[in-house]
């Protein structure tokens, strides 16, 4: 008998047919909302789950299935699975790295522009038959050429973001817990978090959650920042501290803030929808078919080496197999 998978999320036809060689797969075709009840319900005779980045694997729901054996997520992300507790009961956790760096840095970049040259909210601006005529001062904007960049996170997506800033002449700094090995090749500066957010123009978040970056950018933090100032987050929702963020947006303690993810996603804080200096967008950095596919590929590559005893591609807890 083959072994079950439960797969969460509606995924390319051909990753599930890719699993069914090996699982008795069962999907989320209409893409349902599950209650953690109901995702316990389903998962609890199986031994290998997939998920995605905004499923919460918790103790509940390991304790739910004692046949569980592999935790596939299709996130390089996986602040969502408790890691630990998976390892303590010999539950292999993969994630997705790599396939999504390009995409992702490439969305960081779209934010970045959208935010600093005001795209959206001239735009709706536009749509909403307001343009009588052409004037100096409409939406002037931020300069991102020859401005200074500050990424807080230097792993392979940071790198990623930094290597497109070369194209705009742009000054590089960035925070990181150790100085990256590419430092000198991007021709970026690591500084202090505090140093960087004062003296950047343009701020890209690209760090993992924790609960030591959990609202690393707060109040404090958006009041060192330049009122010029941009900030884009394509990491994770909680890393800002997004009420924090509506109330500077509004009272112009920054200029405007790009957003890809939020505190509670897909629910957005409603003081953030109301302030005009804010592009957002829902959680698509990764979203281009190749990212995406190559993403969800990768997790089902890993279960399916895992199901015929073969290496894990990209195994993130040391030990269960
Ligand atoms: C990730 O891979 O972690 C991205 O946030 C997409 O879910």
């Amino acid at each position: 008998m083959k072994p079950r998978l439960l797969i969460t999320r509606r995924v390319f036809p051909e990753v599930v047919e890719a699993l069914s060689a090996a699982y008795e797969v069962e999907t989320n075709p209409d893409d349902a909302f599950w209650t953690p009840e109901q995702t316990r319900a389903k998962a609890a005779g199986c031994e290998a789950l997939y998920v995605v980045a905004t499923d919460r694997v918790d103790a509940a729901l390991l304790e739910a299935c004692p046949r569980l054996k592999i935790v596939a997520t299709g996130s390089v992300g996986y602040n969502q699975i408790d890691v630990a507790a998976c390892t303590a009961r010999g539950i292999a956790v993969t994630n997705t790295p790599d396939v999504l760096t390009e995409a992702t840095a490439d969305m960081a970049w779209a934010l970045l522009m959208s935010t600093a040259r005001r795209v959206t909210e001239s735009e709706r601006w536009l749509r909403d038959g307001q343009w009588g005529r052409w004037a100096w001062d409409q939406f002037l904007g931020a300069d991102v050429h020859g401005a200074t960049l500050g990424i807080v996170g230097m792993g392979r997506i940071g790198s990623a973001v930094a290597r497109r800033a070369a194209g705009f002449s742009m000054r590089l700094q960035y925070t990181n817990r150790s100085a990256a090995a590419n430092e000198r090749e991007l021709g970026a500066t690591r500084v202090e978090l505090d140093t960087l957010l004062a003296t950047s123009d343009h701020v890209v978040l690209v760090l993992p959650y924790s609960p030591a970056t959990h609202h690393l950018i707060g109040e404090r933090e958006l009041g060192l920042m330049k009122p010029t100032a941009t900030l884009v987050n394509i990491a994770r929702g909680g890393i800002v501290d997004d009420a924090a963020l509506a109330r500077a947006l509004g009272a112009g303690t920054i200029a405007a803030a790009g957003l890809d993810v939020y505190e509670g996603e897909p629910t957005v804080l409603p003081a953030l929808l109301e302030v005009p200096n804010v592009v957002l967008t829902p959680h698509i950095g990764s979203a281009t078919r190749s990212s995406r596919l190559g993403m969800a590929m990768l997790a089902a590559r890993n279960l399916l080496a895992h199901a015929t005893g073969d290496a894990l591609l990209t195994q993130v807890n040391a030990g269960p197999r």
